[in-house]
């Protein structure tokens, strides 16, 4: 055990939904299935973000101060501090690579630091900020794909960094809602990062495996081989893209689309009983009619299926198709639609899991097993890993295997 518990909160503020996941961390660190220990969860609507940036400082300040209000009074105790998620287009991913001379005999974690170092001391231009610069590869004398070097005998050290920038406008606007709502912002780190932590195995990174992570503006693309992120990019369409077709195809209001869409909707028209009947406006005021179950379903169905039909081409193109033995992984709220994993084992072809935080969390898990909580949840696991960082002496290594994957984050 090292020092006394301490509570920090994941917060994602979505372009739909603000999500705040409070947990505790400190004693039982011992214990690697209570490393983190969920002790309450808050949802708010999200007002002031548009396109996932924050286009309205006092109504996003809003939204996070409910969200985290929300979370603190399940909990009984305050937020402390808060590891906030940022996505979105401004978002660059990218690699810089970085060579030393080998100071010893062999290769040890000073060597390691240091050519993180030299990977990582690019020229980040005014406008944009430094994320992450997460080790991806290293080669020894020449000879590349080494995992671990550490230990190897060898004069010469590269390592090849992928590097995480943001726009720093955009990351001011955030810091600025959270600050006005009276938190203390620890850290802001790229969303799709944190949903993997909360998501994703160790296994199924190293298999290679796909995240998708279905929010309600966009879609975050994720894939891990050999461990390893290997590809990150924003689709820009989501939940309320489906929503929209509701609304055309029904004729309806959004808010009643949304609601249909929650309560009736299924991605598999297959599924739906051909006598189902739902009841909807209009189309004069003040009137009702009848449409089947299987029209919304088919609304639903076609567009998730062109979705997901981009995905597996850009999968393709990038010769990824028969490389994903982790299959594909569906989060974040337009992945709560019922019939959702069917209809992307068909299009892809491939096993489809629907990714629940929780795993592994101690405390109120059950509040947290909402795939619209993926991000705030592995932004909490990630704010644990930090705190340990900076609360004790202990060797990161003897952790766990997750942050082993995260030692050189940061
Ligand atoms: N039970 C449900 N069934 C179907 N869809 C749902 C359900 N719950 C939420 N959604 C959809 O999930 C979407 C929002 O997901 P999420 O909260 O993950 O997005 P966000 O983080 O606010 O947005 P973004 O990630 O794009 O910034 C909405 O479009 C909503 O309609
Ligand atoms: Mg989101």
């Amino acid at each position: 055990m090292i020092g006394g518990p301490r509570c920090l909160a994941g917060l994602d503020v979505g372009s739909t939904s603000t999500t705040a996941v409070l947990v505790e961390t400190g004693p039982g660190w011992d214990t690697p299935a209570e490393q983190v220990r969920v002790l309450g969860v808050g949802v708010a609507h999200t007002e002031g973000v548009r396109n996932r940036n924050v286009t309205h400082i006092e109504a996003a300040t809003e939204s996070v101060r409910e969200a985290l209000r929300d979370a603190e009074d399940m909990a009984g105790i305050e937020a402390g501090i808060v590891y906030a998620g940022i996505a979105g287009e401004h978002i660059d991913v990218g690699s810089s690579s970085g060579v030393v001379a080998v100071s010893g005999e062999e290769i040890d974690q000073r060597d390691l630091d240091r050519v993180h170092e030299v990977a990582r001391a690019i020229v980040i231009p005014p406008d944009r900020e430094l994320l992450h610069a997460i080790p991806q590869d290293y080669a020894v004398d020449g000879q590349s794909g080494i995992q671990d070097p550490r230990g190897m005998a060898a004069t010469r050290l590269e390592s090849e960094v992928c590097v995480v920038t943001a726009s720093s406008p955009a990351c001011q606007n955030l810091r600025k809602a959270i600050d006005r709502a009276g938190y203390r912002i620890e850290e802001l780190v790229f969303s799709p990062l944190a949903t993997s932590l909360a998501v994703l195995s160790d296994e199924e990174r190293q298999a290679g495996v796909v995240l998708l992570e279905i929010g309600g503006a966009a879609t975050e693309l994720t894939v891990y081989r050999d461990g390893r992120l290997y590809l990150v990019a924003t689709l820009p369409w989501g939940g309320v893209t489906v929503t929209n077709d509701i609304v055309k195809g029904l004729g309806i209001p959004l808010a009643d689309a949304e609601d249909l869409k929650r309560n009736r909707g299924s991605a598999s028209t297959g599924a739906v009983g051909e006598d189902e009947k739902l009841e909807i406006v209009g189309p004069t005021p003040g009137r009702t009619r009848e449409v089947s179950r299987e029209l919304l379903a088919h609304i639903i169905e076609q567009r998730l299926d062109e979705m997901f039909g981009l995905v597996y081409e850009a999968l393709e193109e990038k010769e990824l198709l028969g490389a994903l033995p982790g299959g594909v992984v569906l989060t974040g709220g337009g992945a709560s639609l019922e019939g959702i994993v069917d209809l992307a084992q068909t299009v892809f072809n491939m096993p489809v899991a629907l990714g629940q935080p929780g795993a592994g969390l101690g405390g109120v898990v059950e509040a947290t097993r909402d795939p619209r909580l993926s991000t705030a949840t592995g932004l909490a696991v990630y704010g644990q890993m930090r705190a340990r960082e900076t609360g004790g002496g202990m060797a990161l290594r003897t952790f766990s295997r997750l942050t082993d994957w995260l030692r050189d984050f940061f």
